[in-house]
């Protein structure tokens, strides 16, 4: 691979490389092909001398190359006259394996629009922009598995499909086998359904997350999640991934301080790992960006409860177009102001009104707010969100009842807390909010290899 090759000691070797062509150029009797293969950002020069004996194949591949062509290429690999490159190869024979006919190649030019790409997501791996998010995606999803295991965290698949709404907020995609061409008003059975009643494509791994915390002690999924919510922001997804670890005999303060933890150890591998792939970020996409993830790792994460933040929101007020109050969910531009302005730097907020947030989270004293955590970042705001969960079963039920849920339908998850309860808490992690922040990409979509969004399901 391309990668191998460039952190060789050039010493006159004979390689063969094989990828597509990004750009053909010739200067008198030099042939200059750049070729990459997605192993690493850059790509790799390769120089054919016209004036010395090319074979025939060689010389139709040279004039029928163009960008997109897939090739193999041989050569000897010596140090690089060029700026910006320590090796290349000195060609001297090409074999063309796929053309990528002429003029109706849709990547011709450089600096085609993310919102053009979209359209095409099939070929925009190939571009410099979205294979760099391609491999650091790759990477992220890597240092994940490895910082749980590392830590004795066991890995759990939860069910995609599934019957209950684990977030309560009823943004859920049905799934069905009935004909629904066929049913007239009224006549929906569900009991005639696949299922045998209603289910739906899980939002969240949660509330079997737990399940298994109750039994292993620290487990993580980390798998795809599904919100039919209709927000056509640059942060929502109607289908993304997501990272749940759950942790037995915990509380939030334990929960607080594995999500600080993790964060930190994602950056610092990424920024160890994928230095080519920042660096072009840095320079084209989000100017700063290394120095703030780096600025992340080195950070100490402020805490401050949702009431002092409120607090701190009102006497600012004048700053904000939605005014902040107890009880408001915080907007973009509030989580912005805290991270961005006030604590320069990550924060987590804690103990938010229950109004605003999931069943299951665990009442304080005050009997109006719950233990839950969201931690916010410079520029993107919310990246992660959790809470202790309520495990004492009188209280639980009473907040279900409260909220008005079909409690029989949960019997399972209430079970947990009349056999051998413990305190426990987890947090979920948005991985393309993640993948995001580490590229500075603008869009949520640009992170996804094929994004679904309301009105977005091609490819
Ligand atoms: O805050 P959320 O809704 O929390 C949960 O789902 C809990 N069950 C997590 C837990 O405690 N185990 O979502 C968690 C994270 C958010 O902080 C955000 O990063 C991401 O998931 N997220 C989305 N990412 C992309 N598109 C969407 N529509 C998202 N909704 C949430
Ligand atoms: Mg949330």
């Amino acid at each position: 691979m391309i990668k191998d090759l460039l952190t060789e000691e050039p010493c006159g070797q004979h390689t063969v490389t094989r990828g597509w062509v990004r750009t053909k150029r010739t200067m008198k009797n030099l042939v200059f092909i750049e070729v990459y293969d997605g192993s690493c950002f850059a790509a790799l020069q390769c120089t054919f001398d016209r004036t010395t004996e090319l074979s025939i194949e060689t010389q139709t591949t040279l004039d029928a190359l163009s960008t997109g062509a897939s090739v193999e290429i041989s050569g000897k690999l010596v140090s690089s006259p060029a700026q910006g490159q320590c090796v290349e190869l000195a060609a001297d024979e090409a074999r063309l394996i796929g053309a990528a006919s002429g003029e109706s190649y849709p990547l011709q030019k450089k600096g085609h629009s993310f919102e053009f790409l979209r359209e095409i997501a099939h070929l925009r791996p190939r571009t410099a922009t979205i294979g760099a998010v391609a491999r650091i995606r790759s990477r992220l999803a890597y240092a994940v598995h490895t910082f749980f295991q590392e830590q004795g965290f066991q890995y759990v698949h939860t069910p995609i499909i599934t019957t209950n709404d684990a977030e309560g907020t009823g943004a859920m995609f049905q799934i069905t086998t009935l004909d629904l061409a066929k049913i007239t008003a009224g006549t929906l059975d569900y009991s005639k359904d696949f299922f045998g009643k209603k289910a739906f494509l899980t939002v969240s791994g949660q509330l079997e997350g737990e399940t298994y915390a109750a039994a292993l002690s620290r487990i993580y999924t980390f798998g795809p999640t599904f919100r039919a919510e209709n927000s056509n922001t640059s942060r929502h997804l109607a289908e993304f991934w997501m990272i749940e670890p759950e942790i037995a005999f915990a509380h939030l303060e334990d929960d607080m301080a594995l999500a600080e933890k993790f964060i930190k150890y994602l950056f610092t591998d990424i920024l160890d790992k994928h230095s080519d792939d920042l660096e072009f970020f840095d320079t084209h996409i989000e100017k700063g960006l290394i120095a703030t993830l780096q600025s992340v790792a080195d950070s100490r994460f402020t805490h401050i409860t949702y009431t002092d933040a409120i607090r701190e929101l009102e006497h600012h007020a004048a700053n904000f177009e939605f005014k902040p109050f107890w009880g408001c969910d915080l907007q973009s531009e509030h989580e912005k102001f805290l991270t961005e302005q006030l604590a320069h730097g990550p924060v987590i907020v804690t103990d938010y009104p229950k109004e605003i947030k999931a069943f299951y989270m665990k009442t304080n004293s005050d009997g109006k707010t719950v233990r839950a955590m969201d931690v916010l970042v410079p520029r993107l705001g919310e990246i992660i969100g959790g809470s202790e969960r309520e495990d004492d079963l009188e209280q639980l039920q009473l907040r279900m009842r409260e909220l008005g849920m079909d409690i029989p339908s949960y019997w399972w998850y209430l079970d947990l807390r009349r056999f051998g309860s413990v305190p426990h808490a987890g947090f979920g992690l948005g991985f393309e909010r993640l993948v995001q922040y580490v590229t500075g990409m603008a869009n949520i979509r640009d992170v996804i290899p094929y994004p679904r969004a309301a009105g977005q399901a091609e490819f």
